[in-house]
């Protein structure tokens, strides 16, 4: 079983029209469809916004269908000049950016409980979506992916977040469910597509949310197909 986790409904909505032998369910408020996805079982969720919905609902997919592998897909705002609308950020680890012990002597962004700043991700599943985006003919850059509950549109803490964690790329989810599947021990990967530049463009990502997600999508299906 492969589970594959969107905050919104756009990041999924291509894979769901893919997925035969639909079973629809709900549980702790996710909306949970599984089935078949180029003939392998599935589960698709739709998380919601947020850190705390994307551990709700990562620890609920974990618990109820025990998948081998979790799969963090969407659109991400970009960190780094390498990175433009439409080209793909794939983690090698996710940290959080709104998280701060730091008056207690920690570095920022540590994950008190676990010891760490950075959560790695499975490398496996990185080099192939790297083929994969290779294969669609779609730029990427492998790098730190940053989270916090905060959609970034402003330069000056979009610096910042490159800066403190060397990080490519900025999302709401990711890191949320790379730390519910590091804890689970579930290789977890995630794949994310430029929206907008977290500068001063959140009309960018309305216009683009469409595109990046379709992006996604393509990629993952790509991957899903491998044998
Ligand atoms: N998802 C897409 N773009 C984003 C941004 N700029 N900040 C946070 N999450 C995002």
């Amino acid at each position: 079983m492969i589970g594959i986790i969107g905050a919104m409904d756009l990041e999924i909505v291509r894979l769901k029209e893919q997925m035969t032998d639909k079973k629809e369910e709900q549980l702790s408020g996710v909306h949970f469809t599984k089935g078949k996805l180029f003939g392998k079982d599935a589960v698709l969720a739709v998380c919601g916004i947020g850190k705390t919905f994307a551990a709700l609902c990562a620890q609920t997919l974990i618990l109820r269908y025990n998948p081998e592998i979790v799969i963090n897909v969407g659109v991400a705002g970009t960190l780094c000049d390498r990175l433009s609308i439409g080209d793909m950020a794939i983690g090698t680890a996710a940290v959080c950016h709104d998280m701060d012990t730091s008056p207690l002597g920690d570095p920022v962004g540590l994950i008190s409980g676990l010891d760490m700043v950075e959560i790695p991700l499975n490398a496996q599943m990185r080099e192939t979506f790297e083929e994969c985006c290779e294969e669609e003919g779609i730029h990427y850059v492998s790098g730190v992916i940053a989270s916090g509950d905060q959609f970034i549109d402003d330069g000056s803490k979009k610096q910042w977040i490159r800066d403190t964690f060397c990080a490519i790329a900025c999302e709401m989810e990711g890191q949320a469910i790379a730390q519910v599947c590091y804890v689970n021990r579930k290789p977890c990967a995630i794949l994310r597509s430029i929206s907008d530049s977290a500068n001063g463009t959140a009309a960018d990502y309305m216009q683009f949310k469409e595109l990046a997600a379709e992006h996604s999508s393509r990629v993952l299906a790509r991957f899903l197909k491998i044998e």
